[in-house]
């Protein structure tokens, strides 16, 4: 299926982004995206400028601080409508793992002993270990398990999960192993019918479509930035009638400054303000491609998303189909992308050759992976996977080229 008629033109895609011309990575076939991707140039340019004249303390009268303090919130406020939220909805802290737990802090106060937390066994263990140590606090912990035979997390599962003791439901939009994409709108609606409050673990969906949060209806929704073509941080939404009467994580005289009251220590100065860049590269592809500049920033992102996920799609298809026709290699999760139901995060194990064995050949040749449990070990154990050797995952991103997968499918084809 064709999600959109205009084609990505990739070497413009791949002009913006200077690890292709630079001398160490330039030769490489980049599939380790879904570990942290490259960043435009644009990234690098705000970070530079941020360092050369504004790296004072911001929001003071001076210029230099001035400045820092107005880049600081445009940043912000530029994210914000990537993702349709409000500003006062976001927050950047140091990682995923580290907003979520300070998340869990924050949500504690609403367990009573008896009550009921689901986790998935299918979620990276930033968005379980958090949920999982409420118990601390009286709760029951549920774990909602994917479907052994296709590796999906069933919405049938989870009705049977749900009831009245159920307050807090923590799952993935997009597993950083399977694959798949849960329809996190279908559970935020069975969730919300049911008074629990939704946390979607967005990571390894974000880098391929900005969400709109909104339409997700999420109450709690993060990703992280370093994955997203930025720096090393991370995005977290929450909900703003959710987010206000939330228990202060910080100093105590921010009472009530949402979503302050959940970022202690705040977020790294010159890296949000490089978060701008990010804007500006969506910004530009949005106008190298399409005609209508009128557009919102929402409309924008949207049209974007389904270029991109129209050439992952093409990249994709060729290597699953190809590990799919493998009898000793093992493909987890859907052997086929059509409309958006996938990310091209592949993962695969061989029942011959240890994944450590296979990671090492690809990289002889030039093939950025790695073997890994990737931090979803509670996945790989429900897959029967060793831990330790884990899987090997290709993982692309709108940047990666037809020729870089057929070159990977002639190495996997000869030397695996
Ligand atoms: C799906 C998923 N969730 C959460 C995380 C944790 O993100 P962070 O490294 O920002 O803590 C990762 C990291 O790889 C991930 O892939």
């Amino acid at each position: 299926m064709t999600l959109e008629n205009i084609k990505l033109d990739i070497d413009f895609v791949r002009s913006q982004f200077p690890a292709f011309k630079d001398p160490l990575s330039k030769d490489w076939s980049f599939f380790e995206n879904a570990g942290g991707s490259y960043v435009p140039k644009n990234v690098i340019d705000k970070l530079t400028e941020f360092m050369t004249s504004t790296k004072v303390q911001p929001y003071a009268e001076y210029p230099m601080s001035k400045i820092a303090g107005e880049n600081m919130d445009k940043a912000t406020h530029l994210f914000a409508k990537m993702i349709n939220a409000k500003s006062n909805e976001i927050l950047i802290g140091g990682s995923t793992s580290i907003n979520l737990y300070v998340l869990s802090n924050a949500l504690k106060h609403i367990i009573n002993p008896g009550d009921e937390v689901i986790v998935t066994n299918q979620d990276h263990e930033a968005n379980i270990s958090p949920w999982r140590r409420l118990k601390e606090y009286g709760a029951n912990i549920i774990e909602w398990k994917f479907n052994s035979d296709d590796h999906e997390l069933k919405i049938s599962d989870l009705k049977k999960l749900i009831n009245s003791k159920t307050k807090i439901l923590a799952v993935t939009h997009c597993s950083n192993i399977v694959g798949s994409v849960n329809n996190l709108k279908e559970i935020s609606d069975l969730a919300h019918k049911n008074n629990i409050i939704v946390i979607g673990d967005g990571v390894s969906y974000a880098p391929h479509g900005f969400p709109n949060v909104k339409e997700l209806d999420v109450d709690f929704y993060t990703f992280s930035l370093y994955k997203t073509y930025g720096p090393h941080l991370a995005l977290l939404y929450g909900k703003e009638e959710v987010l206000r009467n939330l228990p202060n994580q910080n100093h105590e005289f921010l009472k009530g400054q949402y979503p302050y009251t959940i970022n202690p220590g705040g977020p790294n100065h010159e890296e949000l303000v490089s978060l701008i860049g990010i804007y500006e590269y969506f910004d530009n592809l949005y106008n190298h491609h399409f005609k209508d500049k009128d557009k919102d920033t929402i409309e924008k992102i949207k049209k974007i998303n389904n270029l991109i996920a129209s050439h992952e799609e093409y990249l994709a298809n060729p290597i699953l189909d190809y590990l799919y026709s493998r009898d000793d290699l093992f493909l987890i999760g859907k052997n086929r992308i059509s409309n958006k139901n996938r990310a091209p995060t592949i993962s695969f194990y061989s029942n011959i050759k240890s994944s450590k064995e296979i990671s090492h050949t690809l990289n002889q040749h030039n093939i950025a992976t790695r073997n890994d449990n990737f931090y979803a070990w509670r996945c790989l154990n429900a897959l029967g996977v060793d831990t330790t050797d884990g899987v090997i995952r290709i993982s692309m991103t709108h940047y990666n080229t037809i020729d870089e997968v057929n070159h990977l499918i002639k190495i996997l084809d000869t030397k695996i």
